[in-house]
């Protein structure tokens, strides 16, 4: 199949902040699997932790939220230059920065890498935006929970959702912050991209690598955004 792919920055860090080199070679490692089964993939890279610590730095020294933005942007890239270098040939060597050229990169049959693109969003609005350009037939979601849950994952008796639609989606999602580095989840322009060109969406734990195998099986795990109701 055709897919997007976002990865979390987070996954990627350690607590103290650490590369998580072992992560790297692992994702890398499924993701040539994948390619050879037939898929044909873009990867979306977050900024994690490097991007957490730039950004609130540069607020206390009185950077605006633009700037504070783009340093998260240009952090998103560099993770994705360190997955570009774990997959080798296989990788479309530049890191994307312009969707025309995600267009053409995509046509090379290589697996092709972006980071951040636009201030005022976060990486996961870069995968649907990336889904929605190349026609992806799924935009999977790798990231440090199970899933979406019904309220904050922490509170007790949370539950996670199996699906999940638009709406439910927004309302759940309404207490996330919109301040650079804060996007959790999903941020709106993610939201409102996924829902305009219905793309499919599966949101899962990547703290498994195993787990990407698993999406790309259809096997059920994660949170699946629903757009129809007899889905
Ligand atoms: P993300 O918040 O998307 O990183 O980007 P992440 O590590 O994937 O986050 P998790 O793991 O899903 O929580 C880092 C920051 O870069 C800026 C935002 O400030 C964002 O919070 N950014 C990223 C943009 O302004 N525009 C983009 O297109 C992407």
């Amino acid at each position: 199949m055709r897919a997007v792919l976002k990865i979390g920055g987070s996954l990627l860090y350690d607590d103290n902040g650490q590369i998580r080199i072992d992560r790297l070679r692992e994702y890398a490692d499924s993701i040539k699997s994948l390619v050879k089964d037939g898929h044909s993939l873009v990867v979306v890279v977050g900024g994690g932790k490097p991007a957490r610590v730039f950004i609130s730095a540069a607020r206390e020294l009185g950077a605006n939220e633009a700037q504070c933005d783009w340093l998260g942007i240009k952090l998103a890239r560099n993770n994705a230059e360190l997955l570009c270098a774990a997959l080798g040939n296989l990788a479309y060597p530049k890191i994307i920065d312009d969707y025309d050229e995600l267009e053409v990169a995509f046509n090379h049959g290589k697996v092709v890498l972006l980071g951040g693109m636009v201030p005022g969003q976060s990486t996961n609005a870069v995968a649907a935006a990336s889904a929605e350009l190349v026609q992806a037939d799924m935009l999977f979601n790798a990231t440090n929970v199970d899933g979406v849950y019904d309220r904050n994952p922490e509170e007790n008796g949370s539950k996670k959702l199996d699906t999940v639609d638009i709406t439910q989606l927004r309302e759940i999602l309404s207490s996330e912050g919109i301040r650079a580095g804060q996007y959790n989840l999903f941020d709106p322009v993610a939201i409102g991209i996924v829902e305009r060109s219905r793309i499919p969406t599966v949101i899962f734990n990547g703290n498994d690598p195993k787990n990407l195998k698993r999406v790309f099986s259809k096997e059920k795990i994660g949170t699946r955004i629903l757009h129809n109701k007899n889905e």
